[in-house]
């Protein structure tokens, strides 16, 4: 991007940003997520450091945080109220200590940890023992005097409880500071309540409590429900307070909410844990949470280490990954699926979403990319949540310059060329007929081969198409003829490769039914499907000779995956296949039934196991008797949560009141 790009983006950027937050803080409506928002001043921030002539004064990079509001008194903090840097992973965690460590003598170092709330920092000061004053955070030097507001909230101590142990508290002045945060669950009752009564809703807990806070009438802010929780206790000599955990002590015994959950470490495995253990847990805590605060519990070597910027070198904020992003549409292409199902999608701009790299996005489907009115060219709002495929959100319009283009759904398959055809009016994809189409054939055989299916190891993607291409198989049947001599021939192979691509490919002749029968791909099904059709007819012969009313009066299986089945018994083509498979010496043994301790458990997982890949644990859930989901339902038993979860299956859980599990709770299961 050259300059006048980069001003013109700017300038575009500045007006969408301008535009988010006049909705969301004077309307109290939200355009986009925040996480998008903040995507998008990333962006500004970073073009304007590239082009610092380019900074203007009103760029909202340029906001002084907390600014004050006329009719306030201020007041000037006793020390400077600090902001945290961000750490989002392991790695960045161990680089901060590896920092500390650098510089502190003593290694022998004790962290302290605690949920970051997700509220407003306030202080409150107490002199010989008795309220004086509440002061905002404002802009880290000087709040704003809110003391009248503060007083009216039941949780802020109007004098400190007595406790002869902290007896030096009472005399002088005695700071404490924390978040005051309103409570989801209160927030949601107000909401409900302006709703009834025809005022605009607000937007989130936490710009409510700051609002509140903010309101020059103090009666009003009496009727809203917040909460104090402090976190920090100041004393003119520093040494009074030697540690973060003491000053939780004492705060508490002073008759302030402290968190409960806080917690001590020596290592970054005891940091980990803490972090990893309230990535589930912290959605059930009554107020919004969008990190953990990571400190050094030693006043001392905290203050010693000092402050970069506006941050203290002693402490950071772990964020939560925000699952949400914007990027560039580079160009969207069409992906024809092995049942033919012609798929547009969006290759982007790479951008990091949830920890991982995200390139590609699905658009679902012609009338999607009609409907959201997506554009080759176009800024977009990605999602990615846990294991599900990225998706684009929404475009934005406003950041558009003119080089956008449309796109047009292509009349053949951009593989074979064969007319693509609508499906049934209710089905909006549109679908490559060919059975033959290469893109359908090697993904045929990629899915025959796929974990869930037959798990043939080192018949992946590359090693598909590369068979495909030499004329060695055209269909999954054809990969149990293969033999060593034929695949030295080609690039990819050495004589050892290929003699262990032949065996993995012959250890797998006589597959459970389950497999082989969502190995052989019919539309509509999923892994569970097969396993309900397995378990209810034992024998895959039944299954090809059902009729579709008996294939649909199995319990999971409706009209429309019936006749999907049927349809796909029905074609020559198939049946051929099938007797190819057979000559071969290929077929899948009798379905016993399996009734275990996890008979009528459903499960679904979210995040990754450490101690399994997902497929095993999926097969020990059904060999106990038990079904394995991708989606959490109401029929959904247990939620089992592993490391970096997405949060859309665990919110999903927390509405429908599933179980949720950790990983340690699951194993007891399987092992019980
Ligand atoms: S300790 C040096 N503990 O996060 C600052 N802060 O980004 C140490 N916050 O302005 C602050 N929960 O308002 C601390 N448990 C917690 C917190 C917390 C929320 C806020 C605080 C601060 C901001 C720092």
């Amino acid at each position: 991007m050259n300059r006048s790009q980069a001003k013109e983006r700017i300038i575009k950027l500045r007006e969408l940003i301008n535009d988010y937050r006049y909705h969301y803080h004077v309307l109290n409506e939200s355009i986009m997520s925040e996480e998008a928002a903040d995507s998008l001043k990333h962006e500004l921030a970073q073009l304007e450091s590239k082009y610092p002539d380019l900074i203007s004064n009103d760029s909202p990079t340029q906001r002084i945080a907390g600014a004050i509001l006329p009719g306030f008194n201020t007041y000037q903090h006793s020390s400077r109220m600090l902001s945290l840097n961000d750490v989002f992973n392991k790695e960045e965690v161990q680089a901060w200590i590896n920092r500390i460590n650098k510089v502190l003598s003593s290694k022998d170092i004790t962290y302290f940890m605690d949920i970051k709330m997700d509220g407003l920092a306030c202080a409150l000061i107490y002199r010989d023992g008795v309220l004086e004053r509440g002061v905002t955070r404002g802009d880290g030097f000087t709040g704003e005097d809110v003391t009248a507001n503060i007083r009216t909230m039941e949780s802020i101590p109007l004098s400190l409880k007595y406790n002869k142990d902290y007896a030096l508290f009472y005399k002088g002045v005695t700071e404490v500071r924390g978040e005051i945060v309103m409570y989801k669950k209160d927030f949601e009752m107000l909401n409900k309540q302006r709703k009834k009564e025809g005022l605009p809703l607000f937007a989130n807990p936490r710009n409510t409590a700051a609002g509140t806070i903010r309101q020059l009438d103090s009666k009003l802010v009496a009727t809203r429900p917040l909460y104090f929780r402090a976190y920090d206790l100041l004393r003119e000599d520093t040494k009074e307070v030697d540690s973060y955990s003491y000053a939780y002590k004492v705060l508490a015994a002073f008759g302030f909410i402290t968190n409960p959950m806080a917690s001590s470490a020596k290592d970054i495995k005891g940091i980990m844990d803490f972090i990893e253990y309230w990535t589930v847990k912290r959605l059930d805590l009554e107020f919004n949470t969008d990190g953990v605060v990571i400190k050094l519990d030693d006043r001392q070597s905290f203050s010693n280490l000092g402050v970069a910027g506006k941050a203290p070198r002693g402490a950071v904020a772990f964020k939560y990954a925000a699952e949400q992003a914007t990027t560039i549409v580079k160009d969207i292409f069409v992906s024809i699926g092995r049942t033919g199902t012609a798929t547009p999608v969006a290759v982007l701009e790479p951008v990091v979403i949830a920890g991982s790299t995200v390139q590609m996005a699905t658009l679902h489907n012609e009338g999607e990319v009609k409907r959201k009115d997506i554009r080759i060219k176009d800024h977009v709002i990605v999602h990615k949540a846990g294991d599900i495929i990225p998706e684009v959100v929404e475009a934005l319009p406003q950041l558009r310059t003119g080089i956008e283009r449309e796109f047009k759904m292509p009349d053949t398959c951009p593989e074979c060329k064969t007319k693509l055809i609508k499906n049934k009016v209710a089905d909006a994809a549109w679908r490559c007929p060919n059975t033959n189409c290469p893109s359908r054939t090697w993904k045929r055989i990629q899915h025959y081969a796929s974990k869930e299916a037959l798990d043939i190891e080192g018949l992946g993607e590359k090693n598909v198409i590369a068979l495909i291409k030499a004329s060695l198989i055209n269909d999954p049947a054809d990969i149990y003829l293969l033999e060593p001599v034929q695949l030295m021939k080609l690039e990819r192979f050495a004589a050892i490769s290929a003699k262990k691509l032949v065996e993995s490919i012959q250890s797998k002749k006589n597959p459970s039914t389950s497999r082989f029968l969502y190995g052989l791909g019919i539309r509509h099904v999923g892994v569970q499907t097969a396993i309900d059709l397995a378990n209810h007819f034992k024998n895959i012969d039944v299954i090809i000779n059902a009729k579709v009313d008996d294939l649909a009066a199995v319990e999971g299986v409706g009209s429309i995956v019936a006749e999907s089945i049927a349809e796909y018994f029905a074609e020559p083509k198939n049946i051929e296949l099938l007797k190819k498979f057979r000559s071969y010496g290929v077929w899948p043994y009798e379905a016993k039934n399996i009734e275990g301790n996890l008979s009528n458990k459903s499960f679904v997982i979210t995040g990754t196991l450490t101690a399994m890949q997902r497929e095993e644990a999926a097969d020990r859930i059904r060999n106990l008797g038990g079904t394995f989901k991708s989606a959490v339902t109401e029929d959904t038993t247990y939620l089992v949560v592993g490391e970096n979860p997405g949060k859309s299956k665990l919110k999903q859980a927390e509405t429908l009141n599933t179980t949720v599990i950790d990983e340690d709770e699951f194993y007891k299961l399987l092992t019980r």
